[in-house]
């Protein structure tokens, strides 16, 4: 892949964060590209930086040093409205607690990052509808989104991560508070989802089955990247 052909880049990332006797380093020098449109999953133990990488490439936090790039342009140094822009409209993200707003109508949650946006409202809410349908939760729409269960939630969150068309969709743990059963109806639809719409994935995972459905795998052992392998080897 050469530099012009990645999504997001990560240059010699380091992330520090300030402790009493000296700082805590949880990602040490860490650089991988995504491809438009791949799908690579973040494996790696409880406390070995996942989180903390997603916050970076998603630009919530920023690395002390190392640069992340979206699309070529470095997060950090980016002017602020650019940056807000990018995290609305070109990043989805989905979180292992659904974060749903529960009094809202599932509809109305899908809604809300294209009702933040600004988006005219009647082709959002044609978006919003195709995607709750594509997840088989057209019937839910008008539904306050607290009653549903677990993993109806997190079809919902997923649908909201897509409603604005995001060319990358960042996934922490989305299967983390599921039974395995309604894990995998899930992750199935959220291959299916970013697939479908050529958009590229980075989801964190424990599970080395559901890594292997990515097109690449990436592992974290205590803030280091591992040499990169294919998911098949
Ligand atoms: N804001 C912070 N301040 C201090 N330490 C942090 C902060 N965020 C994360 N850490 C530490 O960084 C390490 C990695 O955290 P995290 O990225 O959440 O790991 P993972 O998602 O792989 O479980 C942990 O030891 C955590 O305590
Ligand atoms: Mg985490």
């Amino acid at each position: 892949m050469t530099p012009s052909e990645a999504l997001l880049r990560f240059d010699h990332v380091t992330r520090e964060f300030a402790a009493s006797a000296s700082p805590v380093r949880v990602l040490d020098d860490v650089s991988f590209s995504i491809a438009r449109g791949e799908v690579v999953a973040l494996l790696g133990r409880s406390g070995s930086g996942k989180s903390t990488l997603i916050h970076l490439a998603a630009g919530i936090d920023v690395p002390s040093r190392g640069h992340v790039r979206f699309d070529g342009a470095d997060l950090a140094t980016m002017p602020d409205a650019a940056r807000t822009k990018l995290r609305r409209d070109a990043i989805g993200l989905v979180f292992q607690f659904f974060h749903l707003l529960p009094h809202l109508s599932v509809l109305e949650n899908v809604l809300l990052p294209a009702s933040i946006a600004g988006a005219p409202h009647a082709a959002a809410a044609d978006t919003a509808r195709g995607l709750l349908d594509r997840v088989g939760l057209l019937a839910r729409e008008h539904a306050p989104a607290g009653v549903l269960s677990g993993g109806e939630q997190q079809r919902v969150a997923l649908c909201r991560a897509l409603v604005r068309s995001p060319r990358l969709v960042l996934a922490d743990e989305p299967t983390g508070n599921l039974d395995d059963r309604t894990a995998a109806i899930v992750m199935d639809l959220l291959l299916e989802l970013v697939r479908d719409r050529s958009a590229a994935l980075l989801f964190v995972t424990h599970d080395r089955d559901l890594a292997a459905r990515a097109d690449r795998v990436l592992t974290l052992h205590s803030g280091r990247l591992e040499a990169p392998c294919s998911a098949s080897s």
